[in-house]
């Protein structure tokens, strides 16, 4: 008599073959397709013309006024309204020892407040070198307690909502292992070593990044969309840093991966505090440009992520842009800027990010400023560690003191 196979292999059998058909998908149709490099190479010999006829490339100061029209349109047409201007104050400093910081040494814990009444968390690394230390501000996805792991922790989890599995650590090796090593938190301890400080934060203690949620707070800071809400509150850490005599305020650099890579893009565009950018897998709404239509469709970004965006963007989706992703980078200008894409990642559409580089290069060229960098690593969507060497090697080249 043939004995009945235990359940659990059956169980098994099913859950390794949906993994199997998931990751067959992932990388057959999914966002990990492999990018045509022809296509890349096809948009890198004709980028282009961007600028509309009438445009003229500008000299300095004619660029300075012209800007503020550009950013204007950026905003009518695709991130909505920031909430209002203002400066944030440190409420509360509290210096974390290393063992309730993930092992990380030199963590201090800071409570910012803006008089629309935001409150966030802000967590600062800073490197105990003579003299003041470039920053890297940049947000997180899971929450400060994941980007600072380890237990016990002092570090403050969101005060809203966040993903439940984000919570308690049990997905972390997962996220790791689906999206890179350094995905839910930079390598401090490396960063510090070449004389960076770091500062975090979760956008979501000011917009939770959930549209049921996301509704309301924006309302409370009459903004539209929160990829602005995120980038004024870059702004709001750039006030505190200011602040801080142990910072280097001419080495001020925006830093983000896919939606917090375009919320660093849109930072530095509109608040010329930031000194550098650099930008991973951005994609649509970031460095990509709308009307390459590849990878992610507009209908789909506005209706999965509602929330982010102007509700005017979702225009785009069938009508041709009156502004374009080329016209934020226009916006970085003259400063450095670094764009990062992989190959199987086709949902961020590097060829469509590489045309608007290369539409915005006029504008570079006109200031003499040096070309944005784009880079193109194999692998998929996430953060590796390739992708610290090669940013901050660039952020040495590009800040290097003569
Ligand atoms: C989704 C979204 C992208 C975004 C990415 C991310 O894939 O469609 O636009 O960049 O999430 O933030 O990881």
């Amino acid at each position: 008599m043939s004995k009945a196979k235990p359940r659990w292999f059956i169980i098994v059998l099913v859950l390794l073959g949906l993994i199997s058909v998931a990751t067959f998908w992932l990388y057959a149709w999914g966002p990990y397709r492999l990018v045509s490099l022809d296509r890349l190479a096809l948009a890198a010999a004709a980028p282009k013309a961007l600028l509309r006829p009438s445009d003229e490339i500008p000299n300095t100061l004619e660029w300075t006024q012209r800007r503020t029209s550009v950013l204007q349109a950026l905003e009518t047409e695709i991130y909505g309204r920031f909430p209002e201007e203002t400066r944030a104050l440190v409420v509360r400093r509290q210096p974390i020892p290393a063992e309730r910081a993930g092992g990380i040494a030199g963590v201090e814990q800071l409570e910012v407040e803006a008089p629309n009444g935001v409150r966030f968390n802000l967590v600062l690394v800073v490197p105990s070198t003579d003299g003041p230390a470039p920053v890297i501000v940049m947000q997180n996805f899971c929450g400060n307690q994941a980007a600072f792991p380890g237990r016990p922790s002092s570090i403050a989890p969101p005060t809203n909502y966040y993903p439940i599995p984000c919570r308690y650590g049990a997905f972390d090796p997962l996220h790791r292992a689906v999206f890179g090593e350094w995905m839910l938190g930079p390598p401090y301890e490396r960063i510090v070593a070449r004389g960076y400080a770091v500062a975090m934060f979760y956008g979501g203690d000011v917009v939770p990044d959930h549209a049921p949620d996301a509704g309301p707070a924006l309302q409370r800071l009459h903004a539209d969309g929160a990829l602005a809400a995120w980038a004024w509150t870059h702004a709001r850490v750039i006030d505190v840093l200011e602040t801080d005599p142990r910072i280097d305020q001419q080495r001020i650099i925006a830093w983000g991966q896919s939606r917090f890579g375009k919320v660093a893009l849109l930072a530095a565009a509109s608040d010329l505090r930031i000194d550098a950018v650099v930008a991973f897998q951005s994609g649509r709404g970031g460095d990509a440009l709308t009307s390459h239509r590849a990878g992610e469709s507009v209908e789909a970004i506005t209706q999965t992520y509602p929330h982010w965006f102007s509700p005017r963007y979702s225009r785009y989706a069938a009508n041709d842009p009156e502004v374009d992703q080329h016209d934020l980078l226009t916006l970085i200008a003259p400063r450095p800027l670094f764009i990062g894409h992989a190959v199987r990642d086709s949902w961020a559409d590097p060829a469509g990010a590489y045309q608007a580089m290369a539409g915005a290069g006029p504008i570079f060229d006109a200031l003499n400023a040096p070309a944005p960098v784009f880079s193109m690593r194999t692998g998929a969507h996430g953060i590796v560690d390739r992708d610290w060497t090669t940013s901050l090697d660039f952020l040495d080249r590009s800040l290097a003191r003569p």
